[in-house]
């Protein structure tokens, strides 16, 4: 099939992949001081001076005021809104979405350094190089199942649809019949393994069986911005649900990150994307000539799609179904696509539910002009604000105008407030003043109530659900004295002896923290230059944020000796109350006295 062209996934990413890789210590000890954290940042975002370390806007989650912290002296980063935290390994997996193994061949690429060789990663590339075999392999019997099938199902569907047949093979479609098993049989005859195929996601596994998990769908394969097909979505063929199902996330597919259709925008000349909500609105969109139209894949835009569309584009156009949720998804991509600096425009598609109706119903050179004259996103908000309210009474004008109030103050640029503000005065017939007094005092309002829950959330998040350690709600007292310790260390590596000469890895009563101690100890003990690091290998981007926001809540706390005495003594004093809950005998009486005499 000449119209997918799968470029050797395994020349372009010798080694990639793989947790748990040994990197020597020394190596990554020299890594991190060629990648000093500030540096590596400020090419993602905006990093402003405060005081000896930096902020700035958390890149990890959408805000107005920078919560996200940069200690020079720890070379780490923190985020008091979201917990995401860490060194720059961290932050690196994250913004790029890698695994430990990539990043760290990122940063040595980027500060010129050789990375030692490894087996694990290669190990993983091979893996992922047969998963994009067995999808283009699945792509292509899709494409044959469509042409040949004697029901023409497919087919028909995609003509019912308004496809050409030129766009069909543009982008690969296909279709999967309601056989269980045909394409799991035709994969397995060309030598791939059951488990490769369900690692693929294009076959699930079951009860000791094998089976297709794409039935009765047309389907639509995802590629990714080389043309490797990393992921299909298929849609039912008549009614059944789901209406679409999509690949799960497998080692080459991640659907928060990829978008539908990039491989073909990013050659756009145009300098801006559509942004549509699903397959066939792009599709429909592409086949009236425009190829500069992406979709998200069966979820909300996302922070990282964000970052992506940000790459390519300086605006986008938001091109959402036109009900309830989709305009309720819109507002949500105009604040993130604001947070990555894009701009955005708004077209409304009054009487079509969908770019794709709009088009069949109007055609192209409507739509063309549907993008012409699309709003600009602010213009979008305002008109929102009516909604419901009758503005001929002074009631209706005086609701409007509070919510006028809270769009205006979330825009940042001062001089393109100030030209709205004008404007809905004059059209509302409101003095600008006092309108521009409102707004600021909305703007001070934000300021200290997003303070406030910043605060608020470090408090609350890890009593409500706290995923990383779970243990916290149940031993509070003991969780926060082993926080301590940890800190402690962290502050002063040199004080490792002096630690361990008092307590053990086993006095640690939440698993998570124990696990931080003892593998903090043992980088304290064996390495000469500690650095964050050198925890990165062991611990997920998310524990990392944990480690790094047990470091950020300490900064400011003088942790002496006797602070860190007590804590440990809180250790001590758990251990042996727990002791004293097992004594059934005197003999076992003899045994904890012995004990309390020698940790005294
Ligand atoms: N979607 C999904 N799972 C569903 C419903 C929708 O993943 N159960 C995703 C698909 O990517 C879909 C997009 O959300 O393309 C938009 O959904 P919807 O508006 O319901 O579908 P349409 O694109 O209008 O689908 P169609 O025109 O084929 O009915
Ligand atoms: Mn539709």
């Amino acid at each position: 099939m000449q119209w997918i062209f799968i470029v050797n996934y395994l020349s372009l990413h010798p080694g990639v992949g793989g947790d748990n890789l040994a990197f020597s210590d020394d190596f990554i000890y020299q890594l991190q001081l060629a990648n000093p954290i500030d540096d590596v940042m400020k090419s993602y975002v905006n990093l402003i001076r405060r005081g000896r370390n930096f902020v700035c806007s958390c890149p990890f989650h959408s805000e107005k005021t920078p919560s996200c912290t940069i200690y020079l002296d720890t070379q780490s980063f923190y985020c008091f809104g979201c917990g995401a935290g860490g060194d720059v390994i961290t932050f690196i997996r994250k913004i790029e979405n890698l695994d430990y193994v990539e990043a760290i061949k990122l940063l040595a690429e980027r500060a010129g350094l050789e990375v030692p060789s490894d087996k694990q990663g290669e190990q993983n590339a091979r893996i992922k190089a047969r998963i994009l075999e067995i999808n283009r392999e699945a792509a292509a019997f899709f494409y044959k199942s469509l042409i040949s099938d004697p029901s023409k199902s497919g087919l028909k569907y995609f003509a019912s649809r308004g496809l050409a047949p030129q766009t069909i093979k543009k982008y690969g479609l296909g279709y999967a019949d309601d056989s269980w098993d045909k394409l799991t049989k035709h994969l397995l005859s060309l030598k791939f393994k059951e488990d490769e195929l369900v690692t693929a996601g294009v076959c699930l596994h079951k009860n000791g069986k094998t089976f297709d998990l794409f039935r009765n769908r047309a389907m639509f394969p995802i590629m990714d911005l080389r043309g490797n097909i990393i992921g299909f979505g298929g849609r039912i063929l008549g009614d059944g649900t789901p209406k679409y199902l999509n690949t799960a996330d497998t080692p080459v597919f991640k659907k928060s990150r990829n978008l539908f259709s990039l491989n073909f925008a990013k050659n756009s000349t145009s300098n801006r994307l559509i942004l549509a909500e699903g397959y066939m609105d792009v599709i429909a969109i592409n086949q009236a000539g425009f190829d500069n139209v992406v979709a998200t894949l069966g979820t909300a835009l996302t922070p990282e799609q964000a970052r992506l569309i940000s790459q390519y584009a300086k605006e986008v156009i938001i091109a959402y179904d036109s009900d309830g949720a989709g305009q309720k998804a819109t507002t949500k991509a105009i604040n993130l696509l604001s947070a990555v600096a894009v701009t955005t425009r708004i077209i409304n598609m009054k009487g079509s539910k969908d770019p794709d109706e709009y088009i069949r119903k109007f055609g192209a050179a409507r739509f063309k002009l549907l993008l012409d004259n699309s709003d600009g996103a602010i213009n979008f908000e305002l008109e929102k604000c009516k909604e419901g309210l009758d503005l001929s009474t002074d009631i209706g004008k005086v609701e409007c105008l509070k919510r006028i109030v809270k769009v205006l103050s979330q825009i940042h640029n001062t001089l393109e407030r100030d030209v709205y503000i004008s404007k809905v005065a004059r059209s509302y017939e409101v003095s600008a003043e006092v309108l521009k007094s409102q707004v600021e005092n909305e703007i001070s309002k934000t300021i200290r109530k997003e303070k406030k829950n910043s605060w608020k959330s470090i408090v609350t998040k890890p009593r409500f659900k706290d995923e990383i350690n779970p243990e916290v709600s149940q031993y509070p007292r003991e969780s926060k004295a082993e926080e301590g310790i940890i800190a402690y260390l962290l502050q002063h590596p040199d004080m490792v002896k002096r630690v361990l000469d008092c307590i053990t890895p086993d006095h640690f009563v939440t698993s998570f923290n124990k696990r931080i101690f003892t593998v903090l100890c043992e980088k304290l003990n064996s390495s000469t230059n500690f650095t964050l690091s050198l925890l990165s290998d062991e611990f997920s981007d998310n524990e990392m944020g944990r480690i790094t926001g047990i470091e950020a809540k300490h900064k400011d706390i003088f942790l002496t000796e006797q602070v860190v005495d007590d804590y440990i003594k809180i250790l001590h004093d758990f251990k042996n109350n727990k002791l004293s809950d097992n004594i059934n005998s005197d003999e076992d009486l003899l045994k904890l006295a012995k004990r309390l005499k020698n940790i005294k």
